[in-house]
């Protein structure tokens, strides 16, 4: 509009208010929504209690989840004396701040936060698990995790944790015989270590007595994480006075966050991908990284999804505890687009959960968007996903994005004493 036009406008504006007697134009309140950024947001709050886990008779039981907070902080599970908070710190919303996590050594990829992890259907970033207890029992035989072995979890089982163990799921085997229990041993893909050796000479049966313990360590340590909701922050807020009939949402989004929800769910399309509670689709995508220089490349869901299906805990195994398990059978691994796919992430509290991407790749939000806005150079492995395109964006809608993302925190970080028990 040309200054004289505006002016004009704004003289027809007054003299309207004039012939109607009224008082000066109210200064703009809060901003209000787009009617597709509403139904939108709408579905992201609040966070609905975690889907039932058949796999898990003990998912919901209050005491498998206090037994499972302790073997969460429990270092004794790991002989080099790591816990699983050594990663999953409750202060840094179960993050460790690392770009790809320390234990025993350097594991390839970046620690997500824990907080919603239990309501995805995959876990990890290659979705290789297909439960939060069969996930569980990964990172304590990890060599650069915690680098333990399943032997020595019974043992220590035996020896720490006796009484709740029995309380939840009846007597514990005697593995006190060293001739038929070793002091260390797993199974390992790759063999050639003395405890897949020890393993491999153990009798079938005490295999699986020891399997089914190490299991249960598993369902213990989910019937935790089910507890570790994220919400309860300005965008839970926001939503909860927009369904109150407060279309300004009480003015607990800032307006420069309520323009970045506008343009997450318009024309940035990020809704595509992250929608939702936890604002993930729960699916995998080729976003078209840039390479790491000196990393070999990733090839994400491609290896993911075989070594799911491959799993000796997945859904429909022995250790199991329902028979039925259809999302596997009807996953093909050799689906083209999975080369280079990562699962979408959680974006609940992701200003606390830098740095980003699968193996951190980038160190601030910021530099998030600014990969988003301009798409540079082409992945090493696969396709990008077709339906991104470079944004294109001003300084200040990078900004307001990035408000709207910081509205997705908590309001508190968890501090490790009131992580629930
Ligand atoms: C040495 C650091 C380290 C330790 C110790 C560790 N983790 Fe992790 N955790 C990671 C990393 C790195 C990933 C991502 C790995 C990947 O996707 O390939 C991860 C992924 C996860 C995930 C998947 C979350 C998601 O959204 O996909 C869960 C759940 C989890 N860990 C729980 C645990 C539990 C339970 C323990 C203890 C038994 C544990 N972690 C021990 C580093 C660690
Ligand atoms: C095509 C699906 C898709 C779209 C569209 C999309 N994302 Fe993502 N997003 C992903 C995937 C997949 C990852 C993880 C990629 C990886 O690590 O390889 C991710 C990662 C992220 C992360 C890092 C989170 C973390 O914990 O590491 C942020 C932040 C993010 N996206 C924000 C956005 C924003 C903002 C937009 C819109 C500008 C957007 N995304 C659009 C799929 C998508």
């Amino acid at each position: 509009m040309s200054p004289a036009l505006r002016g004009l406008a704004l003289g027809l504006a007054l003299s309207g208010l004039a012939a109607a007697g009224c008082a000066p134009p109210p200064t703009p309140g809060p901003p209000r929504l787009a009617a597709q950024a509403r139904a939108a947001v709408l579905r992201m709050s609040p966070v609905p209690p975690p889907p039932p886990s058949p796999g898990n008779a003990l998912a919901d039981d209050p005491r498998a989840a206090e037994w499972g907070r302790t073997l969460f902080f429990d270092a004794g599970l790991s002989p080099a004396g790591l816990s699983c908070a050594s990663c999953h710190d409750p202060d840094r919303a179960f993050t460790d701040g690392r770009p790809r996590s320390r234990g025993v050594g350097e594991a390839p990829r970046n620690a997500p936060t824990l907080l919603g992890a239990a309501w995805s259907p995959w876990q990890f970033w290659d979705g290789r698990k297909d439960s939060a207890w069969s996930q569980a029992l990964g990172p304590i035989e990890a060599a650069v995790e915690m680098g333990g072995n399943r032997m020595a979890v019974v043992r220590r089982v035996a020896s720490a944790h006796r009484e709740r163990y029995e309380a939840l799921f009846g007597p514990l085997p005697d593995f006190s015989d060293p001739a038929r229990f070793p002091p260390a041993a797993r199974p390992d893909p790759e063999g050639g270590s003395p405890e897949a050796a020890a393993w491999g000479a153990m009798a079938s049966r005490d295999r699986e007595a020891v399997d089914r313990v190490f299991a249960h360590v598993g369902k213990a340590i989910e019937a935790f994480e089910r507890g570790l909701a994220p919400g309860g922050g300005p965008l839970d807020r926001y939503v909860a006075a927009l369904r109150a009939g407060d279309d300004t949402g009480g003015g607990h989004l800032e307006p420069a966050a309520v323009r970045g929800l506008d343009l997450f769910t318009g024309e940035a399309g990020c809704v595509n991908c992250h929608h939702g509670p936890r604002l993930t689709d729960d699916a995998f995508h080729n976003l078209g990284l840039p390479p790491e220089p000196g990393r070999p490349p990733d090839v994400g869901r491609a290896l993911g999804a075989h070594q799911v299906k491959a799993d000796a805990f997945r859904c429909g195994s022995p250790y199991s505890d329902a028979a039925k398990c259809d999302e596997l059978r009807y996953l093909d691994p050799s689906f083209p687009d999975f080369v280079g796919a990562f699962r979408t992430p959680t974006l609940r509290n992701v200003g606390r959960t830098a740095p980003y991407m699968h193996s951190g790749q980038f160190a601030t939000l910021r530099e998030v968007l600014e990969f988003y806005d301009t798409l540079p150079g082409l992945p090493l492995l696969g396709h990008r996903e077709l339906t991104l395109q470079p944004l294109g964006l001003e300084p200040g809608q990078l900004r307001d994005l990035e408000a709207f993302l910081l509205s997705l925190d908590d309001d508190q970080p968890r501090r490790t004493a009131e992580v629930p028990r």
